[in-house]
């Protein structure tokens, strides 16, 4: 049988890359920036599959390219894919979950302590030689330990920082479309509140929920309205479920305290103004970016491309409704 052929769009670690040719023939575009959809098309030509980033914008066109089988997204959000277009047109789309649940809470965790207290501000003021002294008074922030922390989505990662809550004495709360089963709820100690109540009561809201139509803008002007003006807002889910232009006026205005962000609206862009704000700590989407979890992600990739390709089902698989017990429907 012919080796199946596979285009990665953009450098990934290499262990993924050897794992892949292990059963597949592979051509890795070695430019580490993404494509253009002209280009990725026209690199896709005679493939059966695509291992993608999120920076790839795979709609219905790229995926009606002829013979692709199947597109593995090294990332755990696939929401640069349309997973509905690929499930029509019967391309399985897999994804890399469980494996940067960990490190992605650590680095939500590394946000809400920068902003809170405002270590990126002082950073900036000493290296500028700013820095002339102790003063009782300086750079003073928020104290996290015994306050309330609000989980916008109670998912793998939503859990994962709840359960450091704990070495930090907290109260959690959480809201989601459905309340987690009861003994989940007991082991984070964490309560089940609409979204209204929870960013009235909570100093930190930290936002864990996949980017859908549902949550598009879902923490806006109106939400930020409810918010403390000590509260701090941490993301690093997906830039569009904030209202960033909404973020950046509650941000300017004092009408909550801080931000610690990983993701934007139009990434690699910021919403006018949000650069110039002291009170955002801003990080480009590295939130999941040790050695060991982008690595795991790239032979979790791999793992589900080469299942895909040769007619085992993918562990991953996001469109399970295109699978037909083959290599796809
Ligand atoms: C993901 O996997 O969805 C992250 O945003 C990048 O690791």
């Amino acid at each position: 049988m012919a080796r199946p052929r596979v285009f990665v769009s953009r450098v990934i670690p290499q262990p993924g890359i050897e794992l892949l040719r292990r059963e597949c023939d592979v051509e890795v575009n070695e430019q580490d920036k993404p494509l253009s959809k002209k280009e990725l098309i026209a690199r896709l030509q005679g493939r059966e599959g695509l291992v993608c980033l999120l920076t790839d914008h795979v709609d219905d066109e790229v995926l009606s390219v002829p013979g692709l089988k199947a597109v593995s997204n090294v990332a755990v959000g696939y929401d640069n894919i349309d997973a509905a277009a690929a499930t029509r047109r019967g391309v399985l789309v897999t994804n890399t979950p469980g494996v940067l649940t960990e490190t992605t809470a650590d680095f939500a965790w590394t946000l809400m302590l920068c902003a809170a207290r405002r270590v990126v501000e002082g950073d900036r003021m000493t290296r500028a030689g700013k820095y002339r002294g102790w003063g009782i008074m300086m750079l003073l922030g928020q104290d996290v330990h015994n306050k309330t922390l609000g989980l916008v989505g109670l998912g793998r990662i939503g859990q994962a920082v709840a359960q450091r809550a704990k070495g930090f004495g907290m109260r959690v709360l959480y809201s989601d479309v459905r309340q987690a089963p009861a003994e989940v709820e007991q082991a984070l100690g964490a309560r089940y509140v609409l979204l209204a109540d929870l960013l009235k009561e909570s100093d930190f809201v930290s936002v864990h929920t996949p980017l859908t139509e549902k949550t598009r803008h879902l923490i806006g002007e109106k939400e930020f309205a409810l918010m403390k003006p000590t509260a701090v807002l941490v993301n690093t889910s997906r830039g569009p479920v904030v209202d960033e232009k909404a973020l950046v006026a509650a941000l300017r205005s004092r009408r909550i305290a801080a931000a610690g962000l990983d993701v934007y609206e139009n990434e690699p862009e910021l919403a006018p103004g949000l650069a110039g704000l002291d009170n955002a700590v801003l990080a480009p989407h590295i939130a999941s970016a040790s050695v060991e979890t982008r690595t795991r992600m790239a032979t979790m990739a791999a793992e589900n491309m080469s299942a895909a390709l040769h007619g085992r089902r993918p562990p991953n698989l996001v469109n399970p409704q295109a699978w037909k017990g083959g290599v796809a429907a």
